[in-house]
């Protein structure tokens, strides 16, 4: 029997987050990650520094977060004359980006000297810092030992990167871009279930070869692999990713990445990581079948009109080799078919010996952002309802969480 499930995703529950500027370039990348944070519900408090006011107007923010923006310790306005107080009561979740060299000094050693230092330093919720300057500030000895410290103290430290900078230099030093700082905040308030899992996740679609410029692929666009990714990086999972043809962005906190094109490659690839894996989730949409007669050069239409045959031959079953591997991972395994989903899953599932298959209707998930996926495990299947792909996501990590605390 199908029992039908409503979800809440709890990790895109609305969170209060209140946001410190201090004073670099990088604020205007922080007017942005205002939208996103809004756009994605949550309701943002801004507080800057006197710094940051020089490098974007306290209106702009204002008018992104529809918050009055605090730029003051002693602001008459706040009730009772404690911002700093009230705004970290109520906060969820603090994350300052960008943090400038100066205010992470100051935080990591407890200095409270303007709103925003004495706001991390009275709060109770987690903080999270996006570092944002130049090379030798970056590298500065003085800063890595400020970071060190501040790592000590449970401070979730995102980025930076290393990339072009505004002063010309290149190194590491760049924020994060607003995007991604959105999208690993969500890691901070989500539960690590599954710290120190290994999770190996193959996605997209795989191209295979007639000749040098053309070949068979499919209509995957990898958003269901990439929402598992991030899914299972929020959970604290350690995520290595192999990935075909993607229409999307990979997210940023990966434990590793590789692109395999064609069937060969992936299985190839998916083989020399798997022995260090606890999990592997098979997303991808690997061809069945593979061209034999690969042509090493272009075809050429011909004048006396012969078409060309293409001969196919079988590519190997990546998933079905990995569950019977003799200390396999926990596998998980995706079922899209056209018709008779859940009696071609089912099958599927027994001849595979996959320990837990996501079912799905082509037409209602491939190339798309929604899902509508029936999960079938030795315990169950449970029918979830058509819902975003990070939300399907999300529910399919919480049933691997119940499923491989079970299997311990
Ligand atoms: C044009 C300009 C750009 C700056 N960019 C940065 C930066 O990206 N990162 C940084 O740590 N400091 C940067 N600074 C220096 C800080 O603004 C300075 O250390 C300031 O005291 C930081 O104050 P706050 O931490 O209270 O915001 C920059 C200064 C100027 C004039």
């Amino acid at each position: 029997m199908i029992v039908k499930l409503s979800v809440m995703n709890e990790v895109n529950v609305n969170k209060r987050i209140v946001l410190g500027i201090s004073g670099g370039i990088a604020a205007y990348k922080s007017c942005e990650l205002v939208r996103l944070l809004k756009k994605a519900g949550h309701q943002v408090n801004v507080i800057m520094t006197q710094a940051a006011t020089d490098f974007v107007s306290p209106t702009t923010f204002q008018a992104l977060s529809g918050e009055p923006v605090c730029l003051d310790t002693y602001d008459a306005s706040s009730g009772n004359g404690m911002a700093h107080i009230n705004l970290s009561r109520q906060a969820d979740v603090m994350l300052i980006a960008p943090a400038s060299a100066n205010t992470l000094a100051k935080i990591a050693h407890g200095t409270a000297d303007n709103l925003l230092t004495t706001l991390v330093a009275a709060r109770t919720c987690p903080l999270a810092v996006a570092p944002a300057m130049n090379v030798q500030m970056w590298n500065n000895p003085a800063n890595q030992r400020n970071l060190d410290l501040l790592r000590r103290d449970q401070v979730t430290i995102l980025g930076p990167v290393i990339g072009e900078q505004a002063c010309g230099e290149v190194g590491s030093g760049r924020m994060l871009e607003a995007s991604q700082l959105a999208d690993l905040l969500t890691d901070v308030w989500t539960p690590s279930l599954l710290e120190g899992k290994r999770i190996l996740i193959t996605a997209g679609a795989t191209f295979e070869a007639i000749d040098p410029v053309r070949g068979i692929t499919n209509i995957s666009s990898g958003q269901m692999g990439i929402a598992l990714a991030r899914a299972c990086r929020a959970v604290g999972a350690s995520v290595s990713f192999i990935y075909g043809q993607l229409q999307t962005e990979i997210p940023v906190g990966l434990a590793y990445r590789e692109q395999a094109s064609s069937g060969d490659a992936m299985y190839a690839a998916v083989h020399r990581l798997i022995k260090q894996q606890d999990v592997f989730i098979s997303v991808a949409a690997v061809a069945d079948y593979k061209v034999k007669n690969r042509s090493e050069q272009k075809l050429k239409k011909q004048d006396n009109q012969v078409v060309p045959m293409i001969e196919l031959t079988e590519n190997k079953d990546i998933l079905a080799s990995v569950a019977r591997l003799p200390d396999a991972p926990f596998c998980v395994g995706f079922a899209a078919e056209s018709e008779h989903v859940l009696e071609y899953a089912r099958a599927k599932r027994q001849k595979k010996g996959v320990a837990l298959m996501v079912a799905n209707q082509v037409d209602q998930a491939m190339g798309k952002s929604t899902n509508q996926v029936i999960l079938l495990d030795d315990e169950q299947e449970i029918a979830l309802p058509q819902m975003s792909k990070d939300d399907t996501a999300a529910a399919i990590v919480k049933r691997l969480v119940q499923l491989l605390h079970t299997s311990v």
